[in-house]
């Protein structure tokens, strides 16, 4: 079964005005779509209205939206008496509260109402598409449609087949999406769907660094912001979303999985939770903004650059980016035993491991991170004995430059190579498990968390096989299954080709 798209032949009914009800609302309207809409709570009803009428009016003043294409858009939306009223509407689109007992009392009602080949959109973000649908009369008509807030500006929306859902349903909501000026990825009913599975790895695996005490929350965030350039830091992002709202995602998925340890939640949030130390709501979270900025003193650049430096020639391509930083009167000695400072560039592996394997002095041994170019901020990683003046000197060469540097304690994979690991990994195993094709997979993501790149052309670029180093050794190193390969970037690595290859 599909539906007839046609603006002049297709009414949307939506159910539930709060923030998403009113943009799904906004788009429709705007593509030219009769819209009616309808909340139990009549304030919250004519409140939508209002407020869209509102949003368009500022379009309108920054010139964005003409004054007759407003007008016209505002006269394609009412408000529905009763939920009655949605009889006619081929397509309603449920955004009520986020509770399956809700949902599916609803579907029960609409489906007394509406006609028989009317669709029902869910646009739940945690909740199955299948439960939801189950026990409907006809659950094939019962389809995910997931926007994003705020959904006028969030240009990606999931479409998500329940087990029973009619395919033709959701082909049919893909085209839809794109009339609305939305950009479609289509995703199998799992947990999270595509973008809030994929974005486990961001939070959760910086949460391991600090929770470990390998760096402290505002030098993962500085490292992923100027090295691996995202937009927030993990901690910047979890104190914007409000740890009511992202530790509870945190857990709802970890247990639907059946406590997958890829996605394992910490302690550190749900103690902050418990302590209403939300975010920037509550003006404290991760940082303090009761004083406007959002900002934590960086450690100043010490004076004393090593007399000389042994750098380890281990990875040939780490090693010439090493030697070229460094400034022409500071030697680079052949001899480990006779340097000032011996530098490591390990991948996968903390400087400990490195400096024993390699047979230097740990008190002397530091270790620099080279999985990525080297022009922003650099980070020092130290083992437990490194000397306060080694990792000072160390410092400061890798500054010499203007560069600014993160010093932090020792981790297997520094903080740019357990996160971004954990990130193309777990969007490998989302194309394993045949969730959605590796486009969307990258689509969604890209849109959907605006991260710089896709995760599966992220993994080909720091390249594949990397990737899977890093985590064979984490795995190794921590004896802890979250870090296991997916088998999807296991294969393609081994067989050099891109992690956007689907199976023939
Ligand atoms: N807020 C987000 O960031 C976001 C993002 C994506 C998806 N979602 C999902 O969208 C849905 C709505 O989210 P929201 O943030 O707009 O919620 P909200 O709580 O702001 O609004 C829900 C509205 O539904 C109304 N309502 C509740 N039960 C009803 C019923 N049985 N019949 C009619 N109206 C009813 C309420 O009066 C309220 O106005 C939820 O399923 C949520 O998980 C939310």
């Amino acid at each position: 079964m599909t539906l007839d798209l046609d603006p002049a032949r297709l009414r949307i009914g939506i159910v539930g005005t709060g923030a998403m009800g009113r943009g799904i609302a906004q788009i429709a309207a705007l593509a030219g779509y009769p819209v009616r809409l309808f909340d139990s709570n009549r304030e919250a009803l004519g409140a939508a209205i209002e407020s869209i009428g509102e949003n368009l009016e500022r379009l309108v003043q920054k010139g964005k939206l003409d004054a007759a294409t407003c007008d016209a858009c505002l006269a394609r939306l009412s408000a529905a008496p009763t939920i009655s009223a949605l009889g006619d509407c081929a397509l309603v689109v449920e955004a009520i509260v986020e509770n399956l007992a809700a949902k599916r009392d609803l579907v029960k009602q609409l489906e007394t109402i509406i006609g028989p080949r009317a669709l029902i959109a869910s646009n739940t973000s945690s909740l199955s598409i299948t439960a939801i649908g189950a026990g409907a009369q006809r659950p094939g008509r019962i389809v995910g449609w997931h926007f994003f807030n705020p959904v006028p500006l969030m240009k990606v929306v999931e479409v998500i087949d329940g087990l029973s859902s009619e395919p033709g349903f959701g082909d049919s909501l893909m085209d839809l999406s794109r009339r609305l000026g939305h950009t479609p990825v289509r995703a199998k009913d799992t947990p999270g769907f595509i973008v809030n599975h994929a974005g486990r790895a961001y939070g959760t695996e910086a949460l391991r660094i600090v929770g470990e005490g390998c760096a402290g929350f505002a030098d993962v965030d500085r490292v992923m912001r100027e090295s691996a350039g995202f937009r927030l830091g993990p901690f910047e992002l979890m104190d914007l979303t409000a740890l009511d709202v992202s530790h509870p995602v945190m857990e709802s998925i970890y247990h639907q999985f059946y406590e997958e340890a890829r996605f394992r939640p910490s302690v550190i949030t749900a103690q902050r939770l418990a302590g209403g130390l939300l975010g920037r709501k509550t003006q404290r979270g991760f940082y303090d903004y009761s004083k406007g900025a959002s900002t934590q003193a960086e450690t100043a650049v010490p004076a004393e650059l090593p007399r000389s430096v042994w750098i380890s020639r281990a990875d040939s391509a780490s090693f010439e980016s090493m030697r070229a930083l460094l400034p022409p009167n500071i030697p680079l000695v052949a001899d480990a035993g006779q340097a000032a400072l011996c530098i490591v560039t390990p991948l996968g592996m903390d400087a400990t491991s490195c400096a024993l394997d390699e047979g230097l002095d740990p008190v002397r041994t530091v270790a620099v991170d080279c999985f990525l170019p080297l022009n922003a901020r650099r980070t020092v990683m130290t083992t437990p004995i490194t000397s306060r003046a080694v990792r000072d000197a160390a410092h400061a060469l890798l500054a010499a430059d203007g560069s600014k540097v993160s010093v932090i304690g020792d981790s297997a994979g520094f903080i740019t190579q357990r996160i971004l690991a954990m990130i193309v990994n777990i969007a490998c195993d989302i194309a394993q498990q045949r969730i959605a094709t590796p486009a969307d997979i990258d689509l969604a993501v890209r849109l959907g968390l605006n991260y710089p790149n896709g995760p599966l052309a992220m993994g080909d670029s720091l390249g594949a096989s990397r990737i899977l180093t890093i985590l064979r050794r984490l795995q190794e190193f921590y004896g802890d299954p979250r870090y296991r390969p997916s088998p999807w970037l296991a294969r393609r690595a081994r067989l050099g080709v891109s992690l956007t290859t689907e199976e023939n």
